[in-house]
């Protein structure tokens, strides 16, 4: 723990770091004297504000992915004003900026194209405005690492405000839930045991509150790690959006932002191996989506912090997973936040955990966690109950996958953990979606289902593919998982024995381009192992024959992103977004 001396210390440190009015970065904005300042004042004045309203205050810019098309946000116009409450009441002066939103049910391919869009859109908009500090208002999947990302780069004060998740869903006396419960149903719909009827019904109660998908899905993964990573106010990942609680801490996150502006608080000060090491931990403890690898490993990119896929799997060895959510478990974010939500799970995994890094709220993460309480302990499980004791990640290497692949073995039949059989190879989504049904499709349940092209490049975006479906045939006989190899994502609220982010993908002539139909493909999880059991002179001569695909874009962003995305281990940023080089502030004239 901290001594007293190291806290006399910081105190020290942070009290000579103040800030004082004129040190503002808007100052040069709004505070001198000079043709451009009267016209950044005029047109301020334009929008009903006196120079009271503003003069000598921190200008908070409250980036907003609020959107008719995004329900996971739908309540963050009321949201953004419980923000600017708390700015005003805290002395600064509330700047909404609206940036444009990934809505993950709508946005196609995928809203993971576009994650380092709205990434670079942050940070440039917090770089062009007098910005001295900001508030992010994300929660659905890619808004979170995506504003992070900005954030980061542009290195300004700022604190995230998770969207919170929605309430449970309903059918009938059935709880649902986001996702885990959409495939379920889809395969018993498909397998002839509910009907058209009782599937809209479902349609109808599964999704019933504002808020973000309350699995432990990519949303709640993300908003949590936020949370541990030290982005967040305690508590703050847990709270469902339509709870009263959600918009107080919204107000909170507001007066605090405009603190964090005179303590100089930025995100660099804060994010270190240790608080990676953190999230991690915490995604790892709660089951999190797979995508939180991809996720970190770029967050920690741009903050200059080496995270590689071996630490999630070294730190996966030693977590238990305690937070009984689907889809791993049984319970939905609501429970988790009636039975004490990531306070208490960290509170339970303390040891595991680097407490002494320092988070938005100027304290460390051990003194936020401090008391926390688990209040049900059938959903925050006691360590030596453990949904899985350990391993519920792992990173898979071999000759299939250089670079390293992922499985969530706890989401998988575990008879599948350690599996060989035939492949059948799909050559991208639409060959799979053509023929994964029909009946001349020479597959067994032993058979391994290999989706090629489904990457950062290949798909292009590297969609939520990877939970492939089972085949009629197979469903038809009582089978409801098998081995899925790709080099897509999966949706954190899907479920099976699917190997992810193989890399190098198959786009770019990573060995996944090279497996034919009928090849045998060893999966042993125990081992962290993945291998195509093809002798390598065979390879040799598959990878000679084999012809670089065409681009996917001639122009615009997607010539971009084609041009500068790295692989799945690297985070999928662009190579240009990388690193902690300092940002050049904008001349004003
Ligand atoms: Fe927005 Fe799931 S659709 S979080």
């Amino acid at each position: 723990m901290r001594t007293l001396t190291q806290s006399l210390s910081q105190e020290i440190e942070m009290n000579a770091r103040r800030k004082k009015p004129e040190d503002l970065r808007s100052h040069r904005w709004y505070g001198v004297n000079d043709v451009r300042a009267f016209g950044h004042r005029s047109r301020t004045a334009q929008m009903g504000y006196s120079r009271s309203d503003y003069a000598g205050k921190p200008v908070i810019a409250i980036l907003n992915t609020w959107s008719d098309i995004n329900p996971c946000h739908s309540h963050f116009r009321q949201r953004a004003e419980e923000v600017k409450r708390g700015v005003w009441q805290a002395g600064g002066f509330p700047v909404e900026i609206p940036q444009m939103t990934l809505s993950e049910p709508f946005q196609k391919p995928t809203t993971m194209l576009y994650r380092n869009l709205l990434a670079l859109e942050a940070e440039e908009a917090l770089r062009s405005y007098p910005a001295d500090g900001a508030v992010l208002m994300g929660g659905c999947d890619k808004t979170t690492p995506a504003l992070l990302m900005g954030a980061i780069s542009m290195n300004l004060p700022a604190i995230y405000m998770p969207g919170g998740p929605m309430l449970r869903g309903n059918w009938r006396d059935q709880t649902l839930g986001s996702g885990s419960d959409v495939w379920k149903y889809w395969a018993e719909l498909r397998a002839g045991n509910i009907t058209d009827g009782e599937w809209q019904e479902i349609e109808n109660g599964i999704a019933r509150s504002p808020g973000h998908c309350m699995t432990m899905g990519t949303a709640s993964t993300m908003t949590s790690a936020s949370e541990a990573l030290g982005f967040t106010l305690p508590g703050a990942a847990s709270i469902p959006a339509a709870d009263s609680r959600h918009a107080r801490m919204a107000s909170d996150t507001g007066r605090r932002a405009v603190e964090m502006v005179w303590e100089d608080l930025k995100p660099r000060d804060f994010l270190t191996a240790g608080s990676f090491d953190n999230a991690v931990t915490a995604v790892l403890a709660i089951g999190g989506s797979t995508n939180a690898l991809v996720h970190l490993i770029a967050l920690a990119r741009r903050a200059g912090v080496p995270l590689t896929l071996d630490r999630f799997d070294q730190l996966s060895r030693s977590t238990p997973l305690i937070a009984n959510i689907r889809p791993a478990g049984k319970y939905l974010m609501e429970d988790f936040f009636y039975a004490g939500g990531l306070r208490a799970v960290l509170a339970k995994i303390r040891d595991r955990l680097s407490l002494d890094e320092r988070t938005v709220n100027g304290k460390t993460l051990g003194s936020n966690i401090a008391g926390a309480e688990v209040f049900n302990d059938d959903v925050i499980l006691p360590r030596d109950k453990a949904l899985v004791a350990s391993g519920s990640l792992a990173v898979l290497r071999g000759n299939l996958a250089p670079d390293g692949a992922v499985i969530k073995p706890a989401a998988a039949e575990s008879k599948l953990h350690k599996h060989t059989g035939p492949a059948i190879v799909f050559a991208d989504y639409n060959d799979m979606a053509a023929r994964i049904d029909d009946p001349e499709l020479s597959v067994t349940p032993d058979s391994v289902l290999v989706l090629q092209n489904a990457g950062p490049l290949g798909a292009p975006g590297m969609p939520e593919w990877g939970q492939l479906p089972i085949p009629k045939k197979i469903l038809a006989q009582g089978v409801r998982d098998m081995v899925r190899i790709s080099d897509a994502r999966m949706s954190g609220t899907s479920y099976g024995a699917c190997v992810l982010h193989v890399a190098p993908e198959s786009f770019v002539g990573g060995p996944l381009a090279l497996v034919r139909n009928g090849d045998l493909i060893e999966l042993d999880v125990a081992a962290r192992k993945l291998e195509l059991k093809v002798d390598s002179a065979e390879l040799a001569q598959r990878r000679a024959a084999w012809k670089k695909p065409q681009p996917r874009f001639e122009r615009g962003y997607g010539a971009l992103y084609q041009q500068h995305v790295t692989q799945a281990d690297q985070g999928c940023d662009f190579d240009f977004l990388e690193g902690a080089a300092p940002t050049a502030e904008p001349e004003i004239h």
